[in-house]
């Protein structure tokens, strides 16, 4: 029986809990199965996949920090077509929801598998990845925000029953763009959007915040880097509070006017993180890096965040969101 307390309404898709499993830290799609029970997490977001199959970067792609973990995966993954044939037949039987995660370097690219995604009837939401250079600008498709509108308008209109979600970089400077102004291009994506998808919206239906941060490390022994890349993607602890501030200000300069619900991602290792998260403005949370170290630590944060959510007097932590006080 879902539990009132946790039950949670993501832009109209109901998840049992608002603890969901982050994209690439829990496999392909369902692996997770053997060392967590899948059916008391809210949902699962798939690896991102590209069009064509990636075999990824150079080990090492994976370093433990102090705070955290680098990774520079390079997107590894099957590609759009062995996900069809391989693993879009086996979500169905997966006991929790799925939602796809769509990486590209081109709006052709999320078109394909944007489209492909559309027709699995087994995964009613997308998460757009879009920390990925784009190659004919030779820029980030996330960092700009005339890129993202053209991205948004593009997809859309493909996204017949399927919600459509945006997962942007932690923008901390301002320069040149603000997170909201990354925020607005989606939920705003301008002239010739196509009101779609299940909320009938012009825009993106919820934003996900956010991906890793850019990030170094070295052995200083062998003067060498940590990672076969060089650099990578910092995530876990030591990007928590910087993705605090980033729901907040998201939350109240944009995301609750315009009623988008934020997923919050950022160094969730526990129920009070996942609590810090919900007050600054997050609907559900995501957890990455606290799944190498315990696989079970989902379980244990929604049963954190139902104790939380009674002491705080509310019957729903919908309740809670954005409620920060002062
Ligand atoms: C090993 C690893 C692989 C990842 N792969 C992806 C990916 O394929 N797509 C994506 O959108 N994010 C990917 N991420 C980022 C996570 O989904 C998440 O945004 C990030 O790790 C921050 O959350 P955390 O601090 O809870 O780990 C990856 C992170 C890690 C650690």
């Amino acid at each position: 029986m879902p539990d009132p307390m946790l039950t949670t309404d993501l832009a109209g898709l109901p998840l049992r809990t608002p603890v969901i499993l982050a994209a690439g830290t829990a496999g392909t799609l369902g692996e997770m199965a053997d060392i967590l029970d899948l059916s008391r997490v809210g949902a699962l977001v798939t690896k991102s996949i590209t069009p064509e199959p990636r075999e990824g970067n150079a080990p090492w792609r994976v370093a433990p920090l102090k705070a955290g973990m680098l990774n520079a995966i390079g997107l590894a993954n099957p590609g759009i077509d062995a996900f069809i044939s391989h693993y879009a037949p086996k979500a169905d039987a997966i006991p929790t929801t799925v939602i796809g995660s769509i990486a590209g370097f081109s709006i052709d690219d999320y078109r394909r598998v944007a489209a492909e995604m559309d027709a699995i009837e087994s995964i009613p939401a997308v998460e757009l990845n879009v920390s990925c250079p784009n190659v004919k600008h030779g820029v980030e498709i996330g960092a700009d925000p005339t890129l993202l509108a053209e991205l948004i308008r593009e997809v859309r209109p493909l996204l017949t029953g399927t919600r459509l979600i945006v997962k942007l970089p932690p923008v901390t400077t301002g320069t040149p763009h603000t997170i909201t102004d990354l925020a607005r291009a989606c939920i705003e994506p301008g002239e010739g959007a196509t009101p779609a998808g299940p909320n009938a919206r012009p825009g993106c239906d919820a934003l996900s915040l956010c991906n890793t941060t850019p990030g170094m490390a070295i052995d200083v022994r062998t003067r060498k880097p940590k990672i076969g890349n060089g650099t990578g993607g910092l995530s876990g602890p030591a990007v928590h509070n910087t993705i605090v501030r980033l729901v907040h200000l998201t939350h109240t300069q944009i995301a609750r006017d315009t009623n988008t619900p934020i997923v919050g991602i950022g160094g969730v290792m526990t129920w009070d993180d996942a609590a810090e998260l919900i007050l600054a403005g997050a609907t559900a949370i995501e957890v990455g890096t606290a799944l190498f170290a315990n696989p079970a630590a989902p379980i244990k944060i929604a049963k954190g965040l139902k104790k939380w959510g009674t002491q705080q007097g509310v019957s729903n932590l919908s309740q809670l969101v954005g409620a920060i006080e002062g």
